[in-house]
């Protein structure tokens, strides 16, 4: 069903129906998901680098074993979202170059240091469960590649999520060095990890236009109030304390009142200020030189293989 004019997309769009890939688009539409299926996808490469370096330094080959799947998890999801942002015509080493220089960005949340073994359960339960309060939505949406790659990547993000939550969880019952470790982890994650829904919604450059397009489903403040609700008993059974002490149930609104983020502070990490921010760059511009042996030996692969075909 390839679709012609923007009457139809627009028609397809009212109908709470997919865009596919050869299907008309406005150029928009196809810029501004190129952009945020780029994003989403060196986010979750670049996320391998802050749990990887935990990797070698596990406490358990159970923890380590779990800790391995996951990073190998967050490649596959990188693939995944890569492949989507191709079926718009853009290609993978343009991908590759727009993260490499700087062009394009990724999660603000990845520019932190992972400073203890506590950090890899708050990360799983923090950052992968924001990631599955934003990623649930977009299971809806508007444009068909991305909505079924966030299916998948969706279910593989529970794991995460529940893998963080139960090792923290140990170490909060744990002896008190493990629960200050624990706790400590906690005060470090808590507001990066609301500042990844993105700037409040009056500062948000594509939400409307997004929205219409039903490509983002709730806004990033409806979001990051989700993910405080949640977090909230969640907490509590970890016994670990939130550091905001401003976060008060509020009977009226019928959600947690809570302190934002610094969104400041976002903005100058989403610049490429962040404490880390260099670093996982150079890291991922030395594993792509590094891998440029294994790009040439699998192209010069396949070109054998065509000219085999081709005799
Ligand atoms: N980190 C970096 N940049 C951010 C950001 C963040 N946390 N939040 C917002 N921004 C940027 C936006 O990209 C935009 O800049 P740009 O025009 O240069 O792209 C600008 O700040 C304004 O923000 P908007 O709210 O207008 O932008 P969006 O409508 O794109 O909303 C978003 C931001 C909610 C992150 C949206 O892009 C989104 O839902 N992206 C898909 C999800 C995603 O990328 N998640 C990454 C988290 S990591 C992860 O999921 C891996 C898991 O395994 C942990």
């Amino acid at each position: 069903r390839a679709l012609d004019g923007e009457a139809s997309f627009d028609a397809v769009i009212a109908a709470d129906q997919k865009i596919e890939p050869r299907d008309a688009m406005p150029d928009a539409y196809r810029a501004g998901l190129i952009r945020q299926i780029a994003q989403h996808a060196h986010s979750e490469i670049i996320g391998m680098q802050p749990e990887g370096n935990w990797i070698s330094r596990a406490p358990s080959l159970r923890r380590k074993a779990i800790l391995l799947a996951k990073v190998q998890d967050e490649a596959g999801h990188g693939l995944y979202l890569y492949a989507a942002a191709e079926t718009l015509g853009v290609s993978r080493a343009e991908l590759d170059t727009a993260l490499l220089t700087g062009k394009q960005k990724y999660s603000s949340i990845f520019n932190y240091p992972t400073l203890s073994w506590a950090d890899m359960g708050a990360i799983g339960w923090l950052v992968d469960g924001a990631a599955i309060v934003n990623q649930v939505p977009l299971c809806r949406c508007s444009y068909g590649p991305y909505a079924r790659a966030m299916i998948r990547v969706c279910k593989e993000e529970s794991f995460h999520q529940r893998q963080g939550y139960q090792s923290l969880y140990v170490l909060a019952q744990g002896t008190p060095e493990q629960r200050a470790m624990a706790q400590d982890a906690v005060d470090r994650w808590w507001y990066p990890s609301l500042a990844m829904f993105g700037p409040p919604d009056a500062d948000s450059t594509h939400s409307a236009q997004s929205m219409a397009w039903k490509v983002k489903r709730f806004s990033n403040d409806e979001l990051r109030q989700r993910f405080v609700d949640m977090c909230v008993p969640q907490a509590e059974i970890l016994g670990v304390t939130l550091p905001d002490p401003n976060l008060t149930w509020n009977e009226l609104r019928g959600h947690y009142d809570y302190t934002s983020p610094d969104f400041d502070e976002l903005m100058r990490v989403v610049k490429g200020d962040g404490p880390c921010s260099r670093q996982r760059l150079a890291h991922r511009n030395r594993a792509h030189e590094d891998g440029a042996w294994v790009r040439e030996a699998a192209a010069a692969y396949a070109a054998k293989k065509n000219r085999k075909v081709m005799a």
